[in-house]
Formats: C-alpha cells, sequence, structure tokens
C-alpha cells in the first residue's frame, strides 16, 4: 500500500488552465473523496496521478518517490471508472483474471486469485456468466475485482456508482467501505455527488474550477466550511444563506429583518463589517414571532414523509427549514425563526471566506 502526495499539481490544456496549484497528502491506507462540481477538474487530476496524462508543473510522488515520469504500469496503481469496461464475451472470472493473463502468472495462480477476490466481492456464484447477464451492480463488482486482483499500491475510482440506480448506490457505497476497511487499501475516489463524500471518505477534498478550496474530514467541512462554495455545496437541503452585518465586537448581526444577538467570547476584536450569514435548514426551528429575533414569511411546505421543509421569504433570501415536526403552517404565514448563535456561520462579503469561529 502507499502514500501519495501532490505538490503544486498544475495543468494547462493550450492556454487554459485546469488545475491551479493543487496541494494534497493522501496517508497510506486512507480514503479520500475528490468532490466537486462538473468541470472542477476532478478526473484531470486522477488520470494524472494514474500517470494517463501529463502534468504541466508540480510534483505526484508514491511513497515518497517522485513518479512524474514514470507510465501508468510503473505507477502500480488500479483505475476503475463509470464504466465498467468489461469484455462481453469473458466470463466473470475471465475478465477478473484478465491483468493477471497480461502480466504472464500461471492459469493455477490465476485460478487462486480469482477465486480469493471473488469471495473478497460475493461473486462466487457468478463466474461463469458473461457481463450481458449480471446486474448493474454486479458488473461493478467485476470491474471492482479485475482491479483487486492485481493488488495495486492503491485504487482510483472515477465515479464508479453513478450508472447505479438510488438504492443500488447506497448499497454499493456501504459494500466499498467495508472493503476499503478489510483491504486497508489506499483509494482515492472522485464523485461529484455530496452525501457519496460525506458517507464514504477519511477526508473530503472540495475542488472548484480547478483549485483546492478546503480539505478536512466530512464533519469539519460541514461544522467548519471554509468559505460560502463549501459551506454551499456539502449539505442538503443547502444551507441557507442572507446578506447582513456583523457589529463591532461581534456583538450582534443585523439581518434585512431583524437583529441576532450573539452573545460569543473571544471574537471582539473583529471590525464592523459586510457578511455573508449561513444557517442550515436543520438548524432553525420556527417559533412564535414575539419570541423570535428574525422572520419568516411562509412559501411552501413540502411532506417528505419524515421530514417536512418550510420554505421561507427571509427578507430577500429563500431559507428552507427542515423539521421533524408536522408544522401546520399556511402560505403567507409570518413565523420567527430561532437558531443557536453556534450554529451560525458568517463569511465576509468582500472575500467570502469564513470569519469568526
Ligand atoms: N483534452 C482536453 N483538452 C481541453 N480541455 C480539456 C481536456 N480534458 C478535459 N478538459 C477540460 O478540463 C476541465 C476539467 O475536466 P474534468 O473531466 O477533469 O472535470 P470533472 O471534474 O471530472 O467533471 P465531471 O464531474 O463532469 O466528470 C473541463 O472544463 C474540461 O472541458
Ligand atoms: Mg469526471
Amino acid at each position: 500500500m502507499a502514500s501519495i502526495d501532490l505538490v503544486g499539481v498544475s495543468k494547462q490544456f493550450g492556454a487554459l488552465s485546469i488545475l491551479d496549484d493543487v496541494n494534497i497528502s493522501i496517508g497510506d491506507r486512507e480514503f479520500v473523496v475528490l468532490v466537486g462540481p462538473s468541470g472542477c477538474g476532478k478526473s484531470t487530476l486522477l488520470r494524472m496521478i494514474a500517470g494517463l496524462e501529463p502534468i504541466s508543473d508540480g510534483t505526484i510522488s508514491i511513497d515518497g518517490a517522485i513518479v512524474n515520469h514514470l507510465g501508468p504500469q510503473k505507477r502500480d496503481l488500479a483505475m476503475v471508472f463509470q464504466t465498467y469496461a468489461l469484455y462481453p464475451h469473458m466470463t466473470t472470472a475471465q475478465n477478473i483474471g484478465f491483468p493477471l493473463k497480461l502480466r504472464g502468472s500461471s492459469p493455477e495462480q490465476i485460478e487462486r486469485s480469482v477465486a480469493r477476490v471473488a469471495s473478497t466481492l460475493h461473486l462466487e456464484a457468478l463466474l461463469d456468466r458473461q457481463p450481458r447477464a449480471l446486474s448493474g451492480g454486479q458488473r461493478q463488482r467485476v470491474a471492482m475485482g479485475r482491479a483487486m486482483v492485481r493488488e495495486p499500491r492503491a485504487f482510483l475510482f472515477d465515479e464508479p456508482l453513478s450508472n447505479l440506480d438510488a438504492k443500488l448506490r447506497h448499497h454499493m457505497r456501504i459494500e466499498l467501505r467495508q472493503l476499503h476497511k478489510s483491504l486497508g487499501a489506499t483509494s482515492i475516489y472522485v464523485t461529484h455527488d455530496q452525501i457519496e463524500a460525506m458517507t464514504m471518505a477519511d477526508r473530503i477534498v472540495v475542488m472548484n474550477r480547478g483549485k483546492v478550496e478546503q480539505i478536512g474530514t466530512p464533519l469539519e467541512l460541514f461544522d467548519r466550511p471554509a468559505n460560502t462554495f463549501v459551506a454551499g455545496f456539502l449539505g442538503s437541503p443547502t444551507i441557507n444563506f442572507a446578506k447582513a452585518r456583523l457589529s463591532a465586537g461581534s456583538k450582534d448581526v443585523t439581518f434585512e429583518d431583524g437583529i441576532y444577538p450573539l452573545a460569543l467570547n473571544g471574537a471582539s476584536d473583529i471590525a464592523a463589517q459586510d457578511v455573508i450569514a449561513g444557517v442550515r435548514p436543520q438548524h432553525i426551528e420556527i417559533v412564535a414571532t414575539d419570541v423570535a429575533p428574525l422572520k419568516g414569511t411562509v412559501v411552501l411546505v413540502e411532506h417528505t414523509g419524515c421530514e417536512t421543509n418550510v420554505i421561507l421569504d427571509v427578507g430577500n433570501s429563500e431559507w428552507t427549514v427542515q423539521t421533524l415536526s408536522r408544522h401546520r403552517l399556511n402560505q403567507g404565514e409570518q413565523v420567527g425563526l430561532k437558531f443557536d448563535p453556534a450554529h451560525l456561520h458568517l463569511f465576509s462579503a468582500s472575500s467570502q471566506e469564513r470569519i469568526l469561529w
């Protein structure tokens, strides 16, 4: 297994800058998820780590040794793609064993390795079937098996579950995590699905427009997003934002529609300034208007069965409040909104970077 280090990695296609000064250190046995919107450079970065795409600047090291000039075979990393690319005329056993055959392993050796991988992936009963007789999830497991049989130094996954339906994705998410636990293999996993990132990662790398926005554990990023982009990218429903003004000494935050007292310790040296305030839908309580400093007008109530999403006009912004109680609310009704100041995220209106705690 292996540690992987990216230092100052950049990529240009012609005059176009695709990745800019990417620095990521991935520990041995770590499961790191690269997440970000479509086109932000995730696949390009993964292909550069795999050695399938040359880098324009910086260094990529595996176990401390720079591999910039090594081809994909010499890097000994296995890549699993969204499209499984199985050979249609080969059985499961032949597909899984193929990399070993290419390597010139003996038939006995191949059989032993295929049996071991098939047992880990619960594919024993499917070894004689061709891909067309397998479900999407089973095909994805065969593709995994083909990567595992090589015993690579690390696994690189590029959206391996995006062709599966929601239920199967959930199932495969759990399987992949369990597999990672048992193999202890260093893994880099690319997705644009924030739920996949939150549930699977030891650490998440949030990318945007070719840059790393923040690196941390799922809960670090959720609880203390470094900027408005990360705050808005992770969490469902999306975090609520509103323009506001932070008072000198951080005593309170003035929203368009009311003043919210903060009563915080240790933030008294911060100057008064325009801010973007963020509160997650799950952290807001709907209360009577006379006991809340902030008010909103009900636009819509959505019942999902378990939770209720209340969509509100708060000043010039649209907010969502998610609660477990089934409020009886009418469109146009005014309600009070309450939250613990510890759950208020404040970002500088000019830089969009987090300020305060
Ligand atoms: N060979 C190429 N020549 C020029 N531009 C390219 C090339 N390959 C990729 N790009 C551009 O680089 C950017 C990043 O692409 P990439 O495939 O890495 O994005 P991604 O984050 O994986 O997106 P998605 O989530 O849609 O898969 C895109 O704007 C893409 O158009
Ligand atoms: Mg991609």
